[in-house]
């Protein structure tokens, strides 16, 4: 019997193939090393081979036969949020079409045993704490659709055939298990943040405004080598219980600036982020109108009264007794006392 794992050569998957094989398990990995490596299988088998091609059902069976395999963990995917908003016909042929296929061979040999790697990207932008497997899936792009439509996709087959199955919605992987599977990608805060430092650059924080206590955004992290363990518990446990879906995170928050702290500052104090724009770091909001000079809060603006028209004589008159209370300019806004009146030139 062995394992297959699709996306094996991938950031994830790879540490998901080298714990297995450490256990002694038989693994055979298929991927088409579109942004997967070969090197990183170790001693498993590879079978290149896209999963959302046409006759991928068939050649997966083949696979399946030969190497009698009994359970799938299935990473082989599209993750690109911004690419799957661009071209969300292909993101649902590659995320879905793909994993179609892989549940048709599955069905075709009897393999009843599939860990899906989903997304906490199913649940969009949940006006909630901490989100939980009870809080309602919107997802918001077409990548995180894709997730979704696969966790439909498997639990009807399930119903249809007594698939044994768990979807695991990761939350923001990062890190390495070994100094060889680090994330090859720079598209997350971790490797976006290594690869700035490794060019002797600052990190640039992008959003200084979020609802958070140093108003940059917050996310849950959760380490590669315990997301690979996690799937390891998730297939020894298939069948023992109701549950199909769960949230693989730490439930503990950490903002950007937390994350680029901890990650440079240790090595190098001198390494500090910069705030896209030159905004600096935000500061809490006082909830009052400061002057330029900062001496005094000034006073909220009133809505301007309704100009009448006097007569010039009045007008003269009235502009005297205010210049010499010295505190409105011409406009009739409020100046600062502590600073002078700005002088116009003589002419
Ligand atoms: N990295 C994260 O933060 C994160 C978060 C949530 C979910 N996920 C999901 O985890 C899975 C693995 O992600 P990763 O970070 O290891 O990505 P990755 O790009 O490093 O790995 C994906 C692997 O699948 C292979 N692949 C892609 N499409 C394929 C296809 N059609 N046929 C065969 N092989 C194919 C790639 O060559 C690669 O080896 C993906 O399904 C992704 O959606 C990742």
């Amino acid at each position: 019997m062995s394992i297959m794992v699709t996306g094996g050569a991938g950031y994830i998957g790879a540490h998901v193939v080298r714990l297995l094989l450490e256990r002694g398990e038989d693994v055979v990995v298929v991927d088409d090393l579109s942004t997967g490596r070969e090197d990183r299988v170790g001693e498993a088998t590879l079978v290149e081979l896209d999963v959302a091609d046409g006759d991928a059902q068939q050649r997966l069976e083949l696979v399946m036969r030969e190497r009698e395999v009994d359970g799938v963990i299935h990473f082989a995917a599209r993750k690109q949020v911004g690419e799957s908003v661009q071209r969300p016909a292909w993101y649902y042929q590659q995320n879905v079409t793909g994993l179609a296929n892989v549940l048709a061979a599955m069905e075709a040999v009897g393999a009843d045993r599939l860990i899906f790697s989903s997304s906490a990207a199913v649940y969009g932008m949940p006006d909630v704490e901490v989100v939980t497997e009870d809080t309602t899936p919107q997802p918001i792009n077409p990548y995180g659709e894709t997730k979704l439509v696969g966790e439909w996709l498997i639990a009807d087959a399930e119903r249809a055939w007594g698939l044994r199955s768990a979807s695991l919605r990761y939350f923001n992987v990062a890190g390495a298990g070994w100094a060889d599977l680090g994330d090859p990608a720079v598209l997350n805060l971790v490797p976006m943040v290594l690869d700035r430092l490794a060019r002797g650059e600052r990190p640039t924080i992008f959003g200084d405004d979020y609802p958070t206590p140093d108003g940059t955004c917050v996310r849950d992290y959760i380490h590669v080598l315990d997301l690979a363990h996690a799937h390891l518990a998730a297939l020894d446990r298939l069948g023992q219980g109701e549950e199909r879906v769960f949230n693989v995170g730490t439930g503990q928050g950490a903002s950007v600036a937390e994350v680029i702290a901890e990650i440079g500052l240790p090595r190098n104090p001198a390494v500090g982020a910069c705030w896209a724009g030159g905004a600096g770091p935000p500061r809490p909001d006082v909830g009052r109108r400061w002057c330029r000079c900062r001496c005094r809060p000034s006073r909220p603006r009133t809505p301007r009264r309704p100009r009448v028209r006097r007569s010039p004589r009045g007008r003269r008159r009235r502009r005297a007794e205010s210049s010499s209370r010295g505190r409105s300019d011409r406009a009739g806004r409020r100046r600062c006392r502590c600073r002078p009146r700005p002088s116009r030139p003589r002419g």
